[in-house]
């Protein structure tokens, strides 16, 4: 009998239990048993601690949030601080991690992680550990994969939000900011400010101001709408080019973002004086049930794993390139941040309805030539990805 190990890292997202579950189901069918490493790559040294999986203890967790084996992105593991800023992995910690998987029989290693896990599976790659990259996070920001899971369920969850934010502002003539998630990348509140109808959507990837965002408002009010909806994806710059931040968890890690839906509320209710209110999603996005989308995603992702692992294709990340699921080196894809494109067609579609990016109205139109688009994202950006 054959054995394959699995472990997830990093911040948790909708989708994981099915991953999990693609992965033991298809594992059994070519006669590998399998081990679920807990905590991420914590549970993979001293003191080891993983749970024998099989079809049983995997049954009936397709449809559930969270993690089974559960997840850090704190830890031992936790010192890199990006991949253009590589920390190297202490040598005793990968020689550790590579007694584990010799002491288990494992003919390969199954992480399933965001940008920050997935750079520390290249190292193991380097370290020579048969490594195979699953990409999740609810931020969509891997550039090798059209999607990750977990993000149609932020999505959804987003956009259920802004519904119910539409009666109540609608009821009160009032102004809602809602605080999406997604880092340093716009997918989230692109999607839920389409989907779900938003009138302003601000996003790291275009540079806005607050008087073109109170315009909109005073020209929805002139067309007789007393309310307006506002999505901010936490990673927005100010105007002034600042991120709104939380506590450092440790300096030699990344920021942790928020806070910015207050201060774009504070402000308009300053300028305007209209009744100005302030939602942070938070980690709702995160949690509860993936969609079908996510379900079967993740467990297209898992089954394709275990081919790969099947057939010796270490160093590889799956990826979506719609309607194939393919896979690229994990040094491809964890190079560079995917961000949201401003010429795409879901920004152009936004604008022909008449939404907002907060910039100048005539830059803006649809109709203008398309400006330049940021492929690499700066530097820092890139030290601040999340493990
Ligand atoms: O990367 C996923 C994500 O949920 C981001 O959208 C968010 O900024 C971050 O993780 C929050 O991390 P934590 O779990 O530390 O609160």
């Amino acid at each position: 009998m054959k054995r394959l190990g699995i472990l997830t890292s990093g911040g948790d997202c909708p989708g994981l239990n099915a991953v999990i579950r693609g992965v033991v189901k298809s594992a059994e069918q070519l006669h590998y048993d399998c081990v679920g490493f807990l905590r991420g790559y914590e549970g993979l040294i001293e003191p080891v601690s993983y749970l024998p999986l099989n079809h049983k203890n995997t049954s009936g967790i397709l449809n559930q949030g969270g993690t089974i084996l559960g997840s850090t992105n704190q830890g031992r593991f936790a010192a890199t601080r990006g991949v253009d800023e590589r920390v190297e992995l202490d040598v005793e910690l990968l020689a550790g991690v590579q007694v584990t998987v010799e002491q288990l029989g494992l003919s390969g290693l199954i992480c399933v992680g965001g940008d920050g896990s997935l750079a520390i599976a290249q190292q193991f790659h380097e370290f020579g550990i048969p490594v195979i990259g699953v990409p999740k996070t609810i931020d969509n920001d891997l550039s090798a994969t059209a999607y990750t899971f977990g993000f149609d369920s932020a999505v959804a969850c987003a956009t259920d939000a802004l519904d119910r934010l539409h009666t109540t502002a609608a009821a009160h003539d009032r102004i809602m900011v809602l605080e999406v998630m997604g880092r340093h990348t716009g997918w989230i509140a692109l999607h839920a400010g389409i989907a779900g109808g938003g009138d302003v959507i601000l996003i790291p990837e275009i540079p806005w101001q607050f008087d073109h965002v109170c315009h909109k408002i005073l020209d929805r009010e002139t067309a007789g709408k007393r309310f307006t909806l506002i999505v901010v994806a936490e990673g927005a710059h100010l105007p002034d080019g600042d991120l709104v931040t939380q506590e450092r968890r440790h300096e030699a890690l990344q920021v942790r973002l928020g806070g910015i839906g207050n201060v774009v509320a504070a402000e308009i209710q300053q300028r305007l004086h209209r009744d100005t209110r302030c939602v942070v999603l938070g980690h709702l996005q995160r949690g509860g049930p993936p969609t079908t989308f996510d379900r079967v995603l993740a467990t297209q992702f898992g089954a394709h794993a275990v081919r790969l692992v099947h057939h010796g294709h270490f160093g590889q990340m799956i990826c979506f390139r719609p309607p194939q699921i393919d896979s690229v080196p994990i040094a491809e894809a964890v190079s560079r941040l995917r961000r949201v494109d401003p010429t795409s067609a879901a920004v152009q579609a936004a604008r022909a309805l008449g939404i907002s990016f907060g910039d100048c109205p005539k830059t803006a139109s649809p109709f203008a030539a398309p400006a330049p688009v940021q492929v690499e994202a700066p530097s820092e950006i890139l030290a601040a990805a999340t493990v």
